[in-house]
């Protein structure tokens, strides 16, 4: 546990000090036809399964509406390189990743980043108010951080955390669950999900699946 705490707190230090990552993209970097290209993409193939401008409506697919650029752009990269590898990533996005380039990659981010995320669904108030806590407080009996720390008041996120709020409970779960196994390795989120049991990681997706996603 030590060691994975160390390695949470050289993580976070990392990004503040802007090493790790993902410069901003601002929209008016992307060209114009590139644009154009990209939300073709996005109606005629991602909005399959991602839904319309992002709003995915079955909860096996994550809402991409409203997500940092910076993240979306990591996260194509990371299943066009086949590193992102949980059996869903593997079984869906690394085909789906495999023929856009990275012109591609920033434009569709930038797509799916100006787009209006839904509202927040409801679910069991008790549930959603323990997540909450987690959220805010972490368990500091179990050595879990607080979550606001990097995701943000109201989990919205910044160019270096994903924006939760709005994203439906099963996937955050499940990508929780992945996160632990390692299946999705990123050594800052197995760290912060090794001591998280099931009833946890429940609460806390119900609760970010509440919040409104604007
Ligand atoms: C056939 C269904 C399907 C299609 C089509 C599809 N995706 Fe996905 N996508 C998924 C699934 C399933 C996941 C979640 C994988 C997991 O659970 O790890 C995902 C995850 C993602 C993520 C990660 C989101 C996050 O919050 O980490 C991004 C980004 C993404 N897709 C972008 C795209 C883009 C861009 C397209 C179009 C080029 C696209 N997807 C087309 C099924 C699909
Ligand atoms: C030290 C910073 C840090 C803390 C604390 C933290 N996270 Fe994260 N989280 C990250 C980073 C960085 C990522 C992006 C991982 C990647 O690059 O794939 C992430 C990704 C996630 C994802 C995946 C989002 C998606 O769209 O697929 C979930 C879910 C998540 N975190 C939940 C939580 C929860 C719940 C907590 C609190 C129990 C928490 N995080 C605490 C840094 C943190």
């Amino acid at each position: 546990m030590k060691n994975i705490k160390r390695s949470i707190v050289a993580v976070s230090v990392a990004m503040s000090l802007g090493l790790l990552a993902s410069s901003a993209l601002r929209a008016a970097d992307i060209d114009p036809q590139m644009k154009l290209a990209a939300q073709r993409v996005a109606v005629t193939t991602c909005a399959t399964c991602h839904g319309p401008q992002g709003r995915s409506q079955s909860p096996k697919f994550p809402v991409l509406a409203g997500q940092h650029a910076s993240y979306l752009i990591a996260q194509m990269k990371a299943f066009k390189a086949e590193t992102r590898g949980d059996p869903d990533a593997l079984g869906y996005m690394w085909g789906m990743a495999a023929p856009l380039d990275d012109a591609m990659i920033e434009a569709l981010a930038g797509y799916y980043s100006v787009q209006t995320p839904g509202p927040g669904q409801r679910g069991d108030a008790a549930t959603i108010a323990r997540g909450a806590d987690i959220f805010g407080k972490g368990i500091a009996a179990e050595g879990i951080p607080p979550c606001i720390s990097c995701h943000g008041a109201n989990a919205v996120g910044t160019d270096d955390f994903p924006r939760l709020t709005g994203q439906h409970a099963q996937y955050l779960l499940k990508q929780l669950r992945s996160f632990q196994s390692n299946l999705r390795n990123v050594a800052v989120m197995h760290g912060v999900a090794s001591e998280l049991k099931t009833p946890e990681m429940s609460a806390v997706a119900a609760y970010l699946q509440s919040l409104s996603g604007t």
